[in-house]
């Protein structure tokens, strides 16, 4: 490595980080500003504090291989160094593995001969903390979790390929209320698992028949027979066992990063996969809503298209995700392909432009990546990009990896190269499994 010997005055003028631009010096510093010559800071809270943006959480578009992943891990060790942790929800390829074992922690791997089990209606720190809150608070937390697992479970019956009705809806927060014992009094929580409703809802009993306004028990198995039958394949298909037994590991939640290893998975199929990431967006939201300990959280959501394709629900999901978080210190990331991945759902119309317009409106920080072509009209619209902020994204960015043009809501973007160390380098080498395939 090259060494250079200067006086301080020198110092002063020459180091490359002291040209500014208007973002402020503040958290990690991930690179420069291609314009200004000077270095380039993220720090989404600072960024909300600052009035710089509304929001927290960041979404980070482009594709393949641009370098999306590893702006992610320059990001989230960067922000280490002022006690930010992180949790991956949900590393599809496994390649964050190697950072997380590097920073001594251990992945919870999930799918094909892993003893990890996660419960997709799981109450997380919620029992734990119960018995200390009041019954008003109480209340208010666990309607948050109820809204949180009709949402699930609406989204995974429509990737079996039914779309849940509002009674269905109705029925399904019913049925988990009266599961998860909120209606003795709000004494104790039960644990409440995917088969458990199943099964009320394959064998009702009478009560419930009645609460849901059913004339009888036969018009009740009719009505709810398609949503009844999507839960059971959840049960039986290629994520048996995955996520309907309750969680049996724990998380530190000392460490600096956890995640939930994804790969083994992949055998199981892209929809398989796409349930995982549902399941874990709504866990991991649960979960680091509920930590208590005043730290700031990075939540990663890499390849989240994948979880679009499923449907508008799952999209829904996402949105109610962010939507519901309670806690102002959590940073959302969101990485996906491209903007349009949030409308791959369905048809242009307008419903699903609305909610991809929702999703973008509560990711304030927009990452932009390299793409081939311009997006959408409308799309650029919501994104506050104009015809020469695209050129750059289907120019400039595409020239070298880590290049993204940075857009703080509607602030003109910042043309920023991440620069990584070698020892990020080394540890997130996502092309890895490329290479040891090309050696043989
Ligand atoms: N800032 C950078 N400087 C130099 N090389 C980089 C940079 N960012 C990424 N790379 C290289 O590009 C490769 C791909 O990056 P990365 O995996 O982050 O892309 P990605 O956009 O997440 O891709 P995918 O969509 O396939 O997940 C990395 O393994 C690394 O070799
Ligand atoms: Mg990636």
């Amino acid at each position: 490595m090259a060494t250079y010997l200067a006086t301080t005055h020198e110092i002063g003028g020459l180091f490359p980080l002291l040209a500014a631009n208007q973002n402020p010096a503040m958290g990690a510093r991930i690179g420069y500003d291609t314009l200004s010559g000077g270095a380039f800071h993220c720090s989404p809270i600072d960024w909300v504090l600052g009035g710089l943006v509304t929001n927290p959480n960041l979404v980070v578009f482009g594709e393949p291989g641009r370098g999306k992943s590893s702006t992610v891990v320059a990001l989230l060790l960067r922000m280490m160094l002022f006690g930010t942790r992180t949790l991956i929800s949900g590393d599809v390829k496994g390649e964050y593995s190697p950072l997380v074992r590097a920073l001594g922690v251990e992945p919870i791997a999930l799918g094909r001969g892993s003893p990890a089990r996660l419960n997709a209606l799981d109450l997380g720190p919620i029992t734990t903390r119960w018995d200390s809150w009041s019954v008003a608070r109480q209340r208010d937390e666990l309607d948050g979790v109820l809204g949180r697992w009709t949402k699930l479970l609406v989204a995974l019956a429509e990737a079996q390929g039914y779309t849940a009705t509002v009674s269905d809806e109705a029925v399904l927060s019913h049925v988990l209320r009266r599961l998860v014992g909120a209606e003795d009094g709000y004494t104790r929580l039960r644990e409440v698992t995917v088969p458990a409703v199943h099964h009320a809802l394959a064998h009702p009993d009478p009560v419930l028949v009645e609460r849901a306004r059913f004339a009888d028990e036969r018009q009740f198995l009719d009505t709810l027979r398609p949503i009844t039958d999507a839960l059971g394949n959840l049960i039986s298909g290629p994520l048996a066992g995955l996520f309907d037994e309750p969680t049996n590991f724990a998380l530190d939640w000392a460490a600096p990063i956890q995640s939930m290893d994804l790969s083994r998975l992949r055998s199981r199929g892209d929809q398989a996969v796409a349930v995982a990431l549902t399941v874990l967006g709504s866990w991991s939201s649960l979960i680091t809503d509920l930590q208590e300990d005043g730290e700031i959280r990075i939540v990663v959501r890499d390849e989240v298209w994948r979880q679009m394709r499923l449907g508008v629900k799952a999209v829904q999901a996402v949105d109610s995700d962010l939507r519901l978080s309670r806690t102002d210190r959590k940073i959302q990331i969101l990485v996906g392909h491209k903007p349009s991945d949030f409308l791959s759902v369905g048809n242009t119309g307008s419903q699903e432009v609305a909610i991809a317009q929702d999703l973008l409106a509560l990711c304030s920080t927009r990452i932009l990546f390299g793409q081939s072509t311009q997006v959408a009209d409308d799309l650029a619209e919501d994104l506050g990009l104009g015809e020469p902020e695209q050129d750059v994204t289907t120019g400039w960015c595409m020239e070298r990896q880590g290049r993204a043009l940075w857009k703080l809501e509607n602030q003109p973007g910042f043309k920023i190269q991440t620069v990584l160390s070698s020892a990020e380098k080394a540890v997130f080498d996502t092309n890895a499994q490329l290479r040891a395939n090309g050696g043989r």
